[in-house]
């Protein structure tokens, strides 16, 4: 497994700055257009931990969970990378006490997640469920995305409040009367996050929130979650196998294998070794394949994750400065 990285060393951390939720009404201003790719708010708090975890789920010889150890700091955005079956959502069942640990323990803003402490535990890390038919139950959006704070015990004008805000900040403002089962996927994933959202938990477990969605659905629910990322100092997890948006997205990845964790680092560290990706049933992102295939015909050049460094880099090899040739 890859050397933990250096808290300090993660972009951003050490300037302490907290994150925060904005007033009831109170929206911030998108920070965003400046620059997609900035990293704000983040502290060296450890908001999650999980020490020596193990799982296994009735009748079967094999451990889900194999001795997972991790540490997630406030306003992290994080991506679990794995194939199928390899253990991302019993990993994340763990993280708020849906699932009980068969050794070993989960510890939420330093407390350990036990029976006592678990409603708590879920109000301080919220879960979007693989699939939205587990979450989304209610007879109406608005009841759905109203469940959350209304068991918080929330007076109404609060929750009116939150489900409203939750709504616009997905843009599902005026499906409130709409029923559920009659939505699309992406729709209902959408509504799923307002759920979680109108809750305003510091950290938000995704799992694969971009499964089965088509590209434009799958583009809005990323910008929404770096939204909540940047706008409300959001922690969070993200599972999925599309490696080809973890470098848009994650400041720090896990790969995890057949209930291992196999590596913890950059998405520059976990897609610069072909071994790793190779046995855990991963691939390079399609951009850094371009430049294997580029290397293999004796181009000189880096291999890049993102479309933008990509650019960089080719204009590089060219001799031409991406500033001089007047690129935006
Ligand atoms: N409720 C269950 N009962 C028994 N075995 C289970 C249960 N849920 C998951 N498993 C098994 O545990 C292992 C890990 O499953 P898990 O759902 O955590 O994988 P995953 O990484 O989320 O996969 P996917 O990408 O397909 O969602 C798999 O071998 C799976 O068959
Ligand atoms: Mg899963």
């Amino acid at each position: 497994m890859k050397k933990k990285p250096d808290p300090s060393k993660i972009p951003g951390k050490g300037k302490d700055v907290p994150g925060e939720l904005p007033s009831e009404n109170g929206r911030k201003e998108d920070s965003s257009q400046k620059n997609p790719n900035r990293v704000e708010k983040k502290t060296d708090t450890l908001i999650l931990e999980v020490r020596k975890l193990y799982h296994r789920y009735p009748h079967l010889d094999e451990n889900a969970l194999d001795n997972i150890n991790l540490k997630i700091y406030k306003g992290e955005r994080v991506a679990v990378l794995g194939a199928n079956g390899a253990g991302k959502s019993t990993l994340f069942k763990h993280l708020n006490g849906i699932l009980k640990p068969l050794s070993g323990e989960v510890l939420v803003k330093g407390e350990k997640v036990t029976k006592k402490n678990v409603r708590a535990c879920r109000e301080t890390v919220g879960i979007v469920f693989q699939d939205p038919d587990d979450q989304v139950l209610a007879p109406s959006v608005e009841e759905d995305v109203a469940f959350g704070p209304i068991n918080m015990g929330l007076p109404r004008e609060k929750v009116e409040a939150r489900v409203k805000e939750a709504l616009e900040m997905v843009g599902l403002s005026g499906f409130e009367e709409r029923a559920p089962h009659h939505l699309s996927g992406g729709q209902k994933k959408l509504v799923a996050i307002a759920g979680i959202l109108a809750m305003r938990p510091e950290v938000i477990v995704l799992d694969e929130p971009t499964a089965g969605l088509d590209p434009l659905s799958s583009a809005r629910i990323l910008d929404l979650i770096m939204k909540m990322n940047r706008e409300l100092g959001i922690t969070l997890l993200l599972s999925t196998h599309d490696v080809d948006v973890v470098p848009y997205f994650a400041e720090r990845v896990f790969v995890l294998h057949h209930g291992k964790l196999e590596a913890d680092g950059s998405p520059e560290e976990i897609f610069s070794d072909p071994e790793l990706l190779r046995k855990a049933h991963l691939r390079l992102p399609r951009v850094a394949e371009v430049f294997e295939l580029l290397r293999q015909e004796g181009i000189n050049a880096a291999i890049q994750i993102t479309a933008e460094s990509a650019r960089d880099e080719i204009m590089r090899v060219l001799g031409r400065d991406t500033k001089s040739a007047g690129m935006k």
